[in-house]
Formats: C-alpha cells, sequence, structure tokens
C-alpha cells in the first residue's frame, strides 16, 4: 500500500470515528457538537467513499434550521460537559438546541460537489433540501448585508475566532456583566494555541448580549457593539450563491432571486478592498474602519469568482515569508503569533479553499503549491486542526474532521476533484 492510500485510510477512519450518527464532530472532546462549517467539510470527505453519509450529514446539519432560515453555527444534539458555552448559556430554545449565531456558508459549494460525485443521487437528495439553503441564503441577505459586503455578529460566525481582524471592533465590547466561567478548550490544548482571557470574556459578554436580545436580529442591528464586515462571509457566500443556483438550475427552479443577491453581493465586496494593504480586509461597520489585518480569508476573493488580479501579488509575497501557506495572518504583523489559532497558523480547509478559486481562475501553479504544502502538512504531521506555518508543528486539536475530508476530497495524490 502507498503511503497516500495509508492516509487516505486513517482520514476515512477519523470520520468514521468522529461520525456521532448522522453528524460529525470536528475532534473527540474539544468539539463535541455539530458545528455548521466543519459538518460541510466532513460531506464533501464521505462524499468520496459514502455518499449516503455525505447527503445524511447536510440533511442532519438542515434539522437545525431556524424558523427565519438561521443554520446555526453549533447545534447540541446531546449535552456535554466538554465544551463551554453549552445551550444553557446560549438559551436560544430552538427545536434542536443551538447556538444564536451562523457560520461561513460553504454548504451550498461543497452539496454543489457532492452531486456532481452522483449526480443521480444528488439530485434525490438536494431536491429536499433546496428550499431549506435558500431560506438561509436568503437570511444571511436580509440580516446580514446590510453594508453590501457580508457581516458577522460575532467573531465565532466568521470561524476565524480570534483573527486580528476583530481586535479593534472588540475594545467596544464591556464585559464587566460576565459572570465567573470556566474554559473547556484550555484543558484539552495548550493555551498557548487558544484564544486569550480577554478574547473570551468578550466573545461570551456578545453571546449575553445576543440573549438578552431574545436573538433578534433587527435588535441585534441596532444594538449590538460588534458588527465587522467580513472577508469570509462574504466571499464564501458569494460564492454559496453561485453554486445554489447552478444546484436550482438541476432542478428546474427559477433561480431569479439569486442573481439578484449576486449581483449585489459581487459589488457590495468592494467595501472590503483596502488600497493601502494592497488586499481584502475586514471592516468595522460601526466605525468605517478597516482591520488593516492581512489574513487567510482576504484571498478566498478568487474562490467567490472575483478575479480582478490586484492581490495575487500581495499573496505572492506573503507566500515567500513561510514554508507552509497561507499563514492566517501577516508575519509582518507584530500581532502574528505562528501558533496562536487564527493570528498565524496554517489551516487545511482555508488552503483548499483558496486552491480552489486560484485553480478555477487558471492561477494552477500557486494552486498546486497551496495542495502540496498542505499534503506535505499532513504526511508530516498527521491530521491537525492546524499547523505552525514556518515549520508545520501540528498545533490545536488532532485527528480532526475538516483536515481528513480536505485530504480525501483534495490534498490527497488520489484525491479526484470534481
Ligand atoms: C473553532 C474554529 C471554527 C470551527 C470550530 C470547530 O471555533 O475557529 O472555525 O468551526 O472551531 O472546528
Amino acid at each position: 500500500m502507498s503511503e497516500a492510500q495509508a492516509l487516505d485510510d486513517r482520514a476515512r477512519k477519523i470520520l468514521r470515528d468522529n461520525d456521532r450518527g448522522g453528524h460529525t464532530v470536528p475532534t473527540d472532546r474539544l468539539y463535541p457538537y455539530q458545528w455548521n462549517w466543519d459538518s460541510a467539510f466532513a460531506a464533501f470527505g464521505f462524499s468520496t467513499f459514502d455518499i449516503d453519509r455525505a447527503w445524511t450529514e447536510f440533511d442532519t446539519l438542515f434539522s437545525g434550521q431556524w424558523a427565519n432560515g438561521m443554520v446555526p453555527h453549533i447545534l447540541f444534539h446531546q449535552p456535554d460537559d466538554d465544551y463551554f458555552p453549552g445551550p444553557d448559556v446560549w438559551c436560544t430554545h430552538a427545536a434542536v438546541p443551538s447556538s444564536g449565531i451562523s457560520q461561513p456558508p460553504v454548504a451550498a459549494t461543497l452539496a454543489r460537489k457532492t452531486y456532481e460525485r452522483d449526480p443521480v443521487i444528488g439530485r434525490q437528495r438536494i431536491r429536499i433540501l433546496y428550499d431549506k439553503f435558500l431560506a438561509w441564503h436568503q437570511w444571511f441577505n436580509n440580516h446580514r448585508c446590510e453594508s453590501g459586503a457580508a457581516a458577522i455578529t460575532h467573531p465565532w460566525e466568521a470561524g476565524r475566532d480570534n483573527a486580528p481582524d476583530w481586535d479593534a471592533a472588540m475594545v467596544a465590547i464591556d464585559p464587566s456583566g460576565v459572570a465567573p466561567y470556566t474554559r473547556r478548550d484550555t484543558g484539552h490544548v495548550d493555551p498557548s494555541m487558544r484564544p486569550t482571557k480577554y478574547d473570551y470574556d468578550r466573545y461570551i459578554a456578545l453571546v449575553q448580549f445576543g440573549r438578552d436580545q431574545g436573538w433578534d436580529e433587527d435588535k441585534i442591528l441596532k444594538d449590538s457593539p460588534f458588527r465587522v464586515a467580513d472577508p469570509t462571509t462574504t466571499f464564501t457566500l458569494l460564492r454559496a450563491h453561485r453554486d445554489l443556483k447552478w444546484l436550482g438550475d438541476q432542478l428546474g427552479e427559477n433561480t431569479e432571486i439569486i442573481d439578484g443577491w449576486i449581483s449585489d453581493l459581487a459589488q457590495g465586496a468592494e467595501i472590503l478592498w483596502n488600497a493601502d494593504l494592497k488586499s481584502y480586509d475586514s471592516r468595522d461597520l460601526r466605525s468605517g474602519n478597516f482591520a488593516n489585518s492581512l489574513s487567510n480569508a482576504s484571498f478566498l476573493s478568487w474562490y467567490a469568482g472575483v478575479e480582478d488580479g490586484r492581490s495575487l501579488a500581495t499573496l505572492v509575497e506573503l507566500l515567500k515569508k513561510v514554508k507552509y501557506g497561507v499563514p492566517s495572518f501577516s508575519p509582518d504583523s507584530a500581532k502574528f503569533d505562528a501558533r496562536r489559532y487564527w493570528r498565524g497558523p496554517v489551516w487545511a480547509i482555508m488552503n483548499t479553499l483558496i486552491a480552489m478559486g486560484l485553480g478555477e481562475a487558471g492561477h494552477h501553479e500557486i494552486a498546486t503549491r497551496l495542495r502540496l504544502d498542505t499534503a506535505e502538512l499532513i504526511k508530516l504531521n498527521g491530521f491537525a486542526e492546524y499547523y505552525d506555518p514556518y515549520d508545520g508543528t501540528p498545533a490545536g486539536g488532532g485527528t480532526f474532521t475538516w483536515t481528513a475530508a480536505v485530504w480525501l476530497g483534495w490534498a490527497s495524490p488520489t484525491a479526484k476533484e470534481v
């Protein structure tokens, strides 16, 4: 058996082991529930060897959809003391206990890839899910796109929890009402690889704020101290709209409404272009200020179908600074921290999305570098949550679902891309 086949076996085993019966946890203990975008990646991984199980992952994800269309970032299918903040802190009163915010909508894109692996089964399964997807995308359009770009109401909504993108905006959050609490994450992982207490206090304060508003989106929009337009959400949503339209076309649906969302968001994304940084950037919607954050999310523009060449040189320069691209934050910044979560480490899933976009736009050389970098990280250091971009040291949790999934669907030499 070749090295690649042995790794394929390990990756499939990780997905099976992290399967809790219809939904996949990101990794045992550290993340014991169903996370939204992790789940979509899990489906992408399953689609390479068990197409039914892949679609079931989307079914369970949408089982937690709210009446207003929102698909939560965490579904608490069963109680578990290994994670804080749990359902008692969020108090969302949803049919499936859940958080009160969403996460980057990669699901339609990865559902399309799952469909393309087996169009006969895909057609049957997406038929049942299509209206649910549409309602979720409509929710984003109604409740997150008021600036033209897509915004987040909590750092966790961008999936890049402690990115420097939020540092300035976080200053406006008052954590004085947060009662003492015990973090669980730092009991599972070296605290130097996790967000700081300063950040955590503010994450919890924002959860309490949403809870006090009864998770009413209009009240949150009006009064929340935190609202940031962000490249992860904007570009994944724009891409997801395009793929949802494609899926709707397969079903013979009228997709005009999606055309409108696509053109609005493609124009709106321009507010994230930071000419000084020569890159897309996050933007605090309360102050109007750019975050001045050169992150891996900055390079999701090609994935979104936005090809203007402006940030290609910035990416090429950034890649010269590390051994394994793309770092989650620029090493030129004083805030760079090679092992702390979204402030420096490299993430296999982000490489996958960035490279998919680059490849589709014809930038094959860089796309290939990212695929080979990712494959080498996994070969040398296993299926980690994230890695040090200088020496590849594995960081965060191990046996990680989405790292195994993108190995199977994209990074493995045996991967057959769809
Ligand atoms: C962290 C990540 C987030 C991910 C979750 C589960 O919170 O920042 O993107 O979805 O872990 O893996």
